[in-house]
């Protein structure tokens, strides 16, 4: 059963910051999630949101800023907002990566920095799974990096997903944990998907879907997994 922190261990630290990642990796975490976008001047930026006003002093789109521009807002802690290329060198292969792509234009600078690890950093392509809600910019991944592992999000209609998985070849599909049962796990574990629910945190809801064998869960709590 595999441990993933939600935005890093989101129940601990600000959602997304370094000091959420080392926290999980702290928690023996076997996986990470964390979301992207793009800043004006093209750094893959970590953070959930379409823009920092929930979780910095600043206000305005995360692609209206440049990273220097970035670097100067900070958390309620004091926290900086991360770049993707932080968060790989603070985790430095001690577990995987799921980057959800919130922005498709984030993309293509994605799969460049992975291929970079991949090929020049000695990291694995086990190393990540790219997810998304939107299945176009999952595609495009696909047809730009067919080694790289795709995890399908979705949040109402598991065939759909499940159709798409098969299509694209994907490692992983990500659906809202309130869809499953245990037929339907098996069902998409039987077809070569690792099932991968989110975000999973209160107890009650954790036992059930381990009860439904998931191959792991993202929680803001991994260390209740
Ligand atoms: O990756 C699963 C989950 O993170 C999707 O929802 O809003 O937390 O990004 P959200
Ligand atoms: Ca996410």
């Amino acid at each position: 059963m595999l441990k993933i922190a939600h935005r890093g261990a989101k129940a601990y630290e600000p959602e997304n910051t370094l000091q959420a990642f080392q926290k999980a990796l702290d928690l023996n975490s076997d996986g990470i999630e964390l979301d992207v976008h793009l800043s004006a001047d093209g750094h893959i930026i970590v953070i959930h949101d379409e823009t920092i006003d929930k979780m910095t002093n600043g206000k305005g789109a995360v692609n209206s800023f440049s990273l220097k521009e970035l670097k100067c807002f900070s958390t309620a802690e004091g926290h900086q907002i991360p770049t993707l290329k932080e968060v790989f060198d603070l985790v430095n292969k001690k577990c995987f990566i799921n980057i959800e792509l919130k922005s498709a234009a984030a993309l293509t600078k994605v799969v460049s920095l992975i291929d970079e690890y991949v090929s020049e950093k000695n990291w694995k392509y086990e190393h990540f799974i790219v997810s998304s809600f939107d299945w176009n910019a999952l595609l495009e991944v696909h047809n730009l990096d067919s080694k790289i592992p795709i995890g399908v999000l979705t949040e109402t209609d598991l065939n759909l997903a499940l159709a798409f998985a098969e299509t694209i070849k994907a490692k992983a599909i990500h659906p809202y944990y309130h869809l499953l049962n245990q037929e339907n796990v098996q069902e998409m574990q039987q077809k070569g998907f690792l099932v991968l629910p989110w975000t999973v945190n209160i107890e009650e809801d954790i036992q059930k879907i381990k009860s439904y064998n998931v191959n792991g869960i993202i929680s803001d709590f991994p260390d209740k997994i």
